[in-house]
């Protein structure tokens, strides 16, 4: 019962669609221009670097609230760190596929800073170097996304079965579990960018804006 509260009270947080109301913000529906998502990137993309960061800035903003929420409300509760990786991917359902805007929402890689950044603070430079290493390289922000993400997951499960985590086994594999569901559905939702980056074709950081 607990993992779907916190399910509901992540997604509920991530309905808050930041990209789409920075976007009716600048009179555009965020979903037809640039790359259809409504999230930092395309934000960057089609409106320029404040919308890309404001819209960065609200997406981490809801994953980092909806894990307070959790904290508090469980707070003292052993299983704690399950719980609020339950809330992170709620909050990256919410964002993904909110119900009134027909489910059409974003790729969750800014709610997955806000989840590293609420829980796991300390593993955050790996990712990071992976996302900047990729980015810097090939200019490519869904291929440096993707290898984040990626990378987070491999790291969790380094550190957990290093010990790094206070968690029993069970919590643990389920972390596990999660997180590569996650993984998984941020591959599913970069699947365009993954055809355009076999194609050639993928939009490069930097590159014109596209209408
Ligand atoms: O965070 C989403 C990013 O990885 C790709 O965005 O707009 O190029 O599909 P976009």
């Amino acid at each position: 019962m607990e993992r779907l509260i916190c399910l509901a009270i992540g997604y509920v947080c991530g309905l808050f669609q930041t990209g789409y109301l920075v976007g009716k913000m600048n009179h555009i529906d965020i979903r037809q221009k640039g790359s259809g998502n409504a999230g930092s990137t395309n934000a960057l993309r089609v409106m320029g670097w404040k919308a890309g960061l404001m819209t960065f800035a609200g997406d981490v903003l809801k994953c980092v609230i909806a894990i307070l929420i959790v904290r508090y409300i469980y707070d003292g509760s052993q299983w704690l760190p399950l719980l609020a990786m339950y809330a992170g991917a709620g909050t990256t359902l919410g964002h993904n596929f909110p119900f009134y805007l027909k489910f059409k929402g974003g790729k969750g890689i800014a709610v997955l800073a806000g989840l590293v950044i609420s829980t796991k603070i300390w593993m955050a430079p790996i990712p990071l170097a992976a996302f900047l290493i990729a980015v810097i390289f090939t200019r490519y922000i869904s291929l440096g996304s993707l290898l984040a993400y990626s990378m987070f997951f491999l790291e969790v499960v380094v550190c957990g079965q290093l010990g790094c985590f206070e968690m029993k086994a069970a919590y643990l594999y389920e972390l596990y579990i999660l997180l590569f569901a996650l993984t998984c559905l941020a591959w599913y939702r970069h699947k365009d960018n993954i055809k355009r980056l076999m194609a050639g074709t993928e939009n490069k950081f930097g590159s014109k804006k596209k209408e």
